[in-house]
């Protein structure tokens, strides 16, 4: 049987003209994946609460020459998303995508949480990310252009884990929006996907979930691969699944943590080098 030839690759240029929205955008794995957009040639709206991040993360992104906006917003307003998403367009045009990774987190027990603990986290998660998956996805609809949303979530989203139960609930309520709006957003050439990252070397995560030398080398030890992702390591991953090379992906969920998730001890001894 004749092989179609595969077409060329253009790796740096699967995402030109695109323009992206970039929740989080000024730290951490969001900031990274902005960097990383910018660099195939995307232009990219990131957005958060802190002004002075997202003007540094477009700062990075006009030194390596890429196009980007801050839009100050904070995602659990679901009128402040609809005008960050008219912003974007305004000013670039369109839009062709969205990256839902703005997260509150912290380590707390679930009997000791408070009701307003547990619902900040809930809003920003999972309010946030539907507020701006709606939002962007009517947008796409009305421009009849197609396009990919990505969500950031976290293993934990399905096996759960002690003290992230606002976490845990919120992650697992984007992946089960993801899966059910890929369904509904199919004949539209919307793709919704998730990416879980496992634990990543950045201030926020470090601050929220390893503050200590002893729960860093705790975390460190439940990973195989025997130490934690480089944010651009994520943002590798984000790219594909943004891109027309995961065309026929939606729904789906990729993990990127070293084999955190698999490779709970239970019994024997892990695998050493
Ligand atoms: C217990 C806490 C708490 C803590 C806050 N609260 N921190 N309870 N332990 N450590 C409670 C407060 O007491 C308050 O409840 C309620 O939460 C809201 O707190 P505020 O500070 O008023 O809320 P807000 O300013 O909206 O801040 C939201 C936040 C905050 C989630 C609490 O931490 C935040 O904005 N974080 C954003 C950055 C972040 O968390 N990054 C980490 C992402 S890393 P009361 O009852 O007192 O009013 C990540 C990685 C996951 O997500 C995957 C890893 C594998």
């Amino acid at each position: 049987m004749p092989v179609t030839p595969l077409a060329p690759l253009a790796r740096t240029a699967e995402h030109t003209g695109l323009t992206y929205i970039v929740t989080g955008g000024g730290s951490g794995i969001g900031r990274a994946i902005a960097r990383q957009l910018g660099a195939a040639g995307a232009r990219v709206v990131v957005a958060g609460r802190t002004k002075e991040r997202l003007d540094d993360t477009v700062d990075l992104l006009a030194s390596q020459g890429a196009d980007a906006l801050a839009v100050p917003v904070d995602v659990r307003d679901a009128q402040a998303v609809d005008d960050l998403v008219d912003r974007a367009v305004d000013h670039f045009g369109a839009v062709d995508g969205l990256v839902n990774n703005a997260a509150g987190n912290f380590v707390c027990p679930g009997i000791e949480l408070s009701p307003n603990g547990w619902k900040s986290v809930i809003d920003i998660v999972l309010n946030g990310s539907f507020h701006c998956t709606r939002a962007v996805a009517r947008r796409l609809r009305d421009q009849g252009t197609g396009g990919s949303i990505l969500s950031v979530i976290a293993s934990y989203a399905w096996h759960g884990h002690p003290g992230t139960v606002h976490s845990a609930a919120a992650k697992a309520g984007v992946l089960a929006m993801t899966r059910t709006l890929a369904v509904e957003l199919a004949p539209l050439g919307i793709r919704l996907n998730c990416l879980a990252p496992g634990p990543t070397e950045t201030a926020g995560a470090g601050a929220a979930l390893w503050p200590t030398d002893q729960a860093r080398d705790q975390v460190l030890s439940s990973v195989p691969a025997g130490r934690f992702a480089d944010p651009t390591e994520i943002a590798d991953a984000a790219l594909f699944l943004l891109s027309p090379r995961s065309s026929y992906l939606t729904g789906e969920c990729l993990t990127v943590d070293g084999g955190q998730w698999l490779g709970k001890q239970i019994y024997g001894s892990r695998p050493t080098a």
